[in-house]
């Protein structure tokens, strides 16, 4: 690779590769996740990721390049780790939180990659590239944005879950303790 402009279409390739894949992964986290507000934010994520995805096919057609997508390893690593999150049994809030976590580290890896693009479309004088990998950039950082606001409640919601949960245990079994204490009153009695 001697040029910056080979790398700046090898470097296009590797994000089609990566937003294939957030593409595929979206919906298993919409389906993990509890929160309905996370549910909407995701789903509204996976329709713009998939504009995203048509941005790179026409940047490559302006250029008359062909786009054949590259193995993207560094978004596959961040998905897999994410995936496994979800297989785990937890908390429903703790899994929205994990949920969270793992959308922001996609969301960063991308905005690292588009930041650098758009960048190097600037420098080549690629000036109708260059804005529409601004919107994505910028659609990117949207998404942070959301994810950063639901995390408020959502973290603070997991952090008070396990206590919220030791509440409906004890009085369950504080009613199957009555009839003991009854019968212990009523031996008491007799
Ligand atoms: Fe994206």
């Amino acid at each position: 690779m001697n040029s910056l402009q080979e790398l700046y279409v090898d470097e296009l390739k590797d994000l089609y590769d990566a937003e294939n894949q957030i593409i595929k992964a979206l919906p298993k986290m919409i389906d993990a996740a509890s929160s309905e507000e996370l549910q909407n934010a995701l789903t509204e994520h996976l329709e713009v990721t998939r504009e995203q995805a048509k941005r790179i096919e026409q940047i490559f057609q302006n250029m008359g390049e062909k786009l054949k997508a590259e193995k993207c390893k560094g978004m596959e690593g961040v998905i897999k780790e994410g995936a496994e999150i979800l297989s785990e049994d937890m908390d429903e809030n703790v899994k929205d939180a994990a949920i969270i976590s793992a959308a922001q580290r996609v969301e960063h890896y991308e905005m690292a990659g588009y930041g650098t693009v758009r960048t190097w479309a600037n420098l080549l004088g690629e000036s109708e590239a260059e804005e529409l990998l601004q919107e994505t950039l910028d659609e990117e950082k949207e998404a942070d944005e959301k994810l950063n606001q639901l995390a408020e409640q959502i973290n603070v919601q997991a952090e008070a879950g396990a206590d919220e949960e030791e509440e409906p245990e004890v009085r369950p079994s504080s009613q199957q303790r009555r009839p003991k204490k009854s019968s212990s009153r009523s031996r008491r009695a007799a």
